[in-house]
């Protein structure tokens, strides 16, 4: 479980994150919804510690993010950034094995070897695996990310906009790997997603942030509704059953 108690970030006289207290529980797919400069990617980075807090707690499983060595985190929690940037030139292989360094300190065993070709695999990379980053697609490198992260084996997966770049295909498989992720390795997924669709068919838990708060959370059945997601992104949705999911068309 992550806790977050009034977990705030400023920058500036600007507050993006606003004294947000949620707790996201532990396993299944929670996915974080919201408009453009709702605080999505800042909460993110903060429950991740990528950015410090300016004020507020938060705790995974009871580890604080604050005071936990780094080590110790990063075994615990792993994300993927909206905004993924390599200077150096890698391969896809060199990246993927990134993701192994917390446990390997860089001396990958047998069992990291399998951890990468699995990786690999699963995010249908094997052909490209010595191709550099800079020689990819844009849907590519988000895959060759995706499988990095994945590498890094934690019980906590945070993905900002993982869907990013990517065909129907791929997004759909992407969502299929994030729910088996969940229910057979029992691993908790946090994710941003801006596809309401994807959203209502793939989580177990919506939050929806809006101005730095969060405005509604909930199964969904609770969020995916014409006056929640009016009231999140101040425009106009139909909402309609189909297969059992809520699927939702908005025209401006
Ligand atoms: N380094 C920064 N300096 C100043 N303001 C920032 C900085 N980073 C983000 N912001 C502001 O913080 C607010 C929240 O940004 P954030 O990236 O968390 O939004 P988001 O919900 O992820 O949006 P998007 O859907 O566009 O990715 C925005 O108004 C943004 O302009
Ligand atoms: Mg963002």
């Amino acid at each position: 479980m992550i806790s977050i108690e009034n977990a705030t970030k400023r920058y500036g006289e600007t507050i993006v994150v606003n004294g947000v207290s949620l707790t996201l529980p532990a396993g299944g797919i929670t996915t974080i919804i919201g408009p453009n400069g709702a605080g999505k990617s800042t909460l993110l980075s903060l429950i991740s510690r990528l950015l410090p807090l300016d004020s507020g707690m938060i705790a995974i499983d009871g580890l604080d993010i604050v005071s936990a060595p780094s080590d110790a985190l990063a075994r615990r929690l792993s994300i993927l950034r909206q905004d993924n940037t390599m200077t150096a030139r890698l391969t896809v292989r060199d990246l993927v094995e990134f993701g192994r360094y917390p446990h390997s300190k860089g001396r990958l065993t047998a069992a990291d070897g399998r951890k990468i070709e699995e990786a690999l695999a699963y995010l249908d990379l094997q052909t490209l695996a010595d191709r550099f980053l800079d020689e990819l697609s844009g849907g590519q490198r988000q895959r060759a990310f995706v499988a990095m992260v994945l590498c890094q084996d934690t019980d906590y997966v945070l993905f900002d906009e993982p869907l990013n770049n990517l065909d129907m295909k791929h997004a759909v498989t992407m969502m299929k790997l994030l729910q088996k992720a969940a229910t057979e390795l029992g691993k908790t997924i946090v994710i941003v997603l801006h596809d309401i669709n994807f959203a209502s068919c793939y989580s177990d838990h919506i939050v929806a942030m809006s101005n730095g708060t969060v405005a509604f959370q909930g199964t969904p059945d609770d969020i995916v509704r014409p006056d929640v997601l009016q009231a999140v992104y101040d425009t106009t949705f139909d909402v309609h059953e189909l297969h059992g999911n809520r699927i939702v068309t908005y025209f401006v």
